[in-house]
């Protein structure tokens, strides 16, 4: 009998279909449920997605964008690299100013749609894992006002808490559409929502 944790995992039916339809995890369901609904990704667009690793959503976006779409993915762990020559990826900490740089020059030009599912290492201390997910939120913010084009879509997992209006309000503005969602395949004792935008204004 395996810990608490891996009981769950195994009886998980996201976990089970994403081993069957070969997804690298079982996260590829959150931006395959939020994306049939929104359109957050489309063919031929270019995608930066932060917080990448292991690749379950580089994996949807690839299938989203065709040959004629591209995918940046950055993520401070080792990704196994997709076989696409369109998929590009950079190892490091994207709320530095070295990786902001090299986002740039790999990017070339603007993004149609950034997505982020990134976490902080989390500690189980509920506040304070909200705090480090909204520190992380105001960084790809950031990137996106720097990186996403006219029009583009947005897509950012944040941990709920009391910072989190206070940060929605501040970027409403900017968006045609900006509102939260969570998938049907997120966990419900989860904390975790999505920040969608559609339309940036600039
Ligand atoms: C939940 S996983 C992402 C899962 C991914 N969406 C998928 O479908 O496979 C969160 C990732 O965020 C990454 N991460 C957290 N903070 C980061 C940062 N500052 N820079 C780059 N990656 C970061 C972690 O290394 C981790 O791999």
């Amino acid at each position: 009998m395996g810990s608490r944790w891996q009981v769950e995992k195994k009886r998980d039916p996201y976990y089970k279909r994403a081993k069957n339809e070969d997804y690298r995890s079982r996260a590829s369901y959150k931006l395959l449920q939020l994306n049939k609904k929104f359109k957050i990704i489309k063919k031929g667009n270019k995608v930066l997605d932060l917080g990448a690793a292991p690749g379950g959503w580089s994996q949807v976006a690839l299938e989203r964008v065709e040959e004629d779409g591209m995918i940046l993915a950055v993520d401070l762990q080792r990704m196994k690299p997709f076989t696409e020559e369109n998929f590009h990826s950079i190892r490091g900490d994207f709320t530095t100013p070295e990786i902001q740089e090299a986002i740039s020059s790999k990017l070339e030009g603007k993004a149609n749609a950034i997505i982020s599912d990134a976490s902080p290492s989390l500690t189980g201390i509920k506040n304070l894992d909200h705090l480090k997910s909204m520190d992380l939120f105001e960084n790809v913010m950031d990137i996106c006002y720097n990186h996403l084009a006219v029009n583009g879509n947005i897509l950012i997992k944040f941990f709920q808490g009391e910072k989190a209006q206070e940060l929605i309000k501040a970027n409403k503005k900017k968006f045609r559409t900006f509102k939260t969602t969570k998938p049907a395949s997120s966990r419900k004792k989860s904390s975790e929502m999505y920040l969608l935008g559609l339309g940036y204004k600039l």
